[in-house]
């Protein structure tokens, strides 16, 4: 069938809650998509930092193969052998010893807010409130969309739930004045992904730790897009030096299963009692099976360092670029987790790359995202820059 047929059946059925491209997608391999027509587009987004090792990668399709003939689900009554697996995997990795399974990184992001809360219950004498930066982005429920600090997403949905305050991100004297007697915690991004790719200064990190140090505050990161190699580290915060109290992970975790993690510290998660908080598939074995081939992947193909100098490469790229393209008016970002800021509409551009088979984001108005699979070959991102490079020129005539 043609792809126009596919988009118009498409348009009558599914719910007009995102604004879609019209493509439809077939099949992909590597940092590589095929259209129902058979075209070729390189995939410089990943499906969101979703597919850190590319579109279906050996390891994960062997892996959710002998997982779906093994054992899919059981309920959270018992155990599973690939969730044990995979949050042992997790704990020694991030040194957080307690692991909790959702199925987003929202999902992620609602336990966290849950378990500060009630270790504010229990812990801190009743205190429930949480500070969020503006601009951050932690998820659509109710939540975490309470938890996002921006009105544009949260406008239409009100009454939020209550008992967030938002504070200047990588200003810290608004951090200190948005603390209240009710303060529990503090959640951020490390780089604000969907606030345009906006990296933290480390200076007013260390001074919120030390904030948090300094009034008893829970440390709660979302590494739901940054986390898994993404910035060149297995976690962004190892970037900084200092562990959170709780950290969330989703997207690259699955590589497209539904999955997302909370992890805290021993201590912090003694909060939660049996019976708190629950769901009932929370990733589940497919889920679980492919997370440990993901993270075997990484390690194997150490994943991580390879996005910190790819990423550097790029970032050095790019900062040539602008001597002869000058509506490039900033490169930034960490690792493999770019953003070019235009002093043009960034829109026109991510077309222009679509029509010439490559896929790139508008994050905002006027900023290319990039977010390449980790493992992307050298040729791929080579002809994937030329197609960017040609329309950057030609937008910029
Ligand atoms: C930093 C961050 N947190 C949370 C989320 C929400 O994750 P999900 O879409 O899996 O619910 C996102 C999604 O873009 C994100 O970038």
């Amino acid at each position: 069938m043609e792809m126009s047929s596919w988009v118009e059946r498409a348009n009558k059925v599914l719910m007009k809650n995102v604004g879609r491209l019209p493509v439809v997608f077939s099949r992909g391999t590597d940092a590589k998509l095929y259209d129902v027509n058979g075209q070729e587009y390189l995939d410089f987004l990943s499906g969101i930092a979703v597919h850190a090792v590319g579109h279906s990668h050996p390891n994960v399709v062997a892996a959710l193969k002998k997982q779906a003939e093994k054992l899919i689900h059981v309920s959270n009554f018992f155990y599973l052998e690939e969730q044990i697996l995979l949050a042992e995997k997790l704990a020694a990795l991030s040194g957080l010893e307690r692991v909790f399974f959702a199925n987003s990184g929202a999902e992620a992001n609602e336990a966290a807010i849950k378990l500060a809360r009630k270790y504010g219950r229990t812990r801190m004498g009743g205190k429930y409130e949480i500070i969020t930066a503006y601009h951050s982005f932690h998820g659509r429920t109710m939540g975490a969309l309470a938890a996002t600090g921006q009105p544009k997403y949260q406008e239409s949905f009100r009454p939020l739930p209550d008992g967030f305050r938002y504070a200047h991100f990588n200003e810290l004297d608004s951090w200190e004045a948005a603390i209240t007697p009710q303060t529990c915690a503090v959640l951020l991004e490390l780089v604000q992904g969907e606030g345009g790719v906006v990296p933290i200064d480390p200076a007013f990190f260390h001074g919120l730790a030390a904030l948090c140090q300094r009034h008893g505050l829970l440390l709660m990161i979302d590494e739901v897009q940054t986390g898994l190699g993404r910035t060149g580290k297995f976690f962004a915060w190892e970037h900084l030096g200092v562990k959170p109290d709780i950290m969330t992970l989703a997207k690259a975790l699955g590589g497209g299963l539904p999955l997302g993690v909370m992890l805290a510290k021993e201590e912090v998660a003694a909060a939660f009692e049996p019976g708190d908080h629950s769901t009932t598939v929370g990733g589940g074995g497919m889920a679980f099976a492919a997370a440990l081939a993901i993270l075997q992947t990484m390690e194997e193909e150490k994943l991580p360092e390879r996005a910190a100098h790819l990423g550097a490469e790029l970032k050095a790229e790019f900062q040539s670029w602008q001597q002869e393209l000058t509506i490039i008016k900033e490169v930034r970002g960490w690792g493999l987790l770019l953003a070019l800021e235009l002093s043009i509409p960034a829109q026109p551009v991510m077309r222009a790359c679509l029509e010439q088979g490559l896929i790139i984001n508008a994050v905002s108005p006027t900023a290319l995202r990039l977010l390449p699979p980790l493992n992307i070959s050298k040729a791929d991102l080579d002809r994937g820059l030329t197609i960017l490079k040609q329309a950057l020129a030609t937008a910029a005539k």
